[in-house]
């Protein structure tokens, strides 16, 4: 079973706070989840294999590490996903970004993917899939589905809210995919949203409404 991981750093839950405020505006909104999509990147990148190499100090010769240079992508869902990308490119700034657009069909409400384009060697690289939100866990699953397709085989989800639906279906339909929020909240409602939450994500960061 996926495990999933609790970034409750106290900035994190500060900047969340007003996310979740209906009265932040779209440029705020922007800026706090482009912050806590750093301040997350910073946690999911503790594990990260590192190598000693030999560092000259005005000192002496050193022994010191480097990250080992693992192959990393950035798989924003379209269109809220795009929201945490810059944020964690601050602190990966090599790693590849490949985007996955996917819609909800009005009659089965099955999430079906219009758009994909990944780096050619996504196979070899251990994805990040970020979206803020984790509702019915619908298209996180169905975006590892895709990557899974093209041969991903190392795949981590990252979101700022989930509700514990989406949580429990990502698991059950993935349980290799290790699962990185700053909250978990009560429950869906009848329309699909995430209770408390904060709305509708990508029409916060982008203003449409
Ligand atoms: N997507 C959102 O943007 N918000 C929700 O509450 C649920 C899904």
């Amino acid at each position: 079973m996926g495990k999933v991981f609790v970034f409750d750093h106290p900035l994190i839950q500060h900047k969340l706070t007003y996310i979740r405020d209906k009265s932040t505006g779209t440029k705020e909104f922007r800026e706090l989840v482009d912050e806590i999509s750093t301040l997350m990147a910073f946690e999911i990148t503790r594990e990260l294999p590192l190598q000693e190499i030999d560092v000259e100090t005005p000192v002496q010769v050193a022994k010191s590490n480097v990250l080992a240079g693992k192959k990393l992508g950035i798989v924003p869902i379209l269109r809220a996903g795009i929201g945490m990308v810059d944020g964690v490119l601050k602190l990966i700034p090599a790693a590849k970004v490949g985007h996955i657009g996917l819609y909800r069909d009005p009659e089965t409400l099955q999430p079906v993917e219009y758009y994909f384009k990944m780096p050619s060697d996504v196979s070899e690289r251990e994805l990040i899939v970020v979206d803020p939100m984790l509702a019915t866990g619908g298209s996180a699953i169905e975006a590892v589905n895709s990557l899974k397709k093209r041969g991903a085989t190392k795949i981590k989800f990252m979101c700022i809210i989930a509700a514990p639906e989406g949580v429990e279906a990502l698991q059950k339909a993935h349980p290799d995919v290790d699962i990185y929020i700053a909250a978990l909240d009560e429950k869906l409602n009848e329309k699909g949203y995430i209770v408390p939450g904060l709305g509708d994500a990508g029409d916060r960061l982008f203003g449409t409404k």
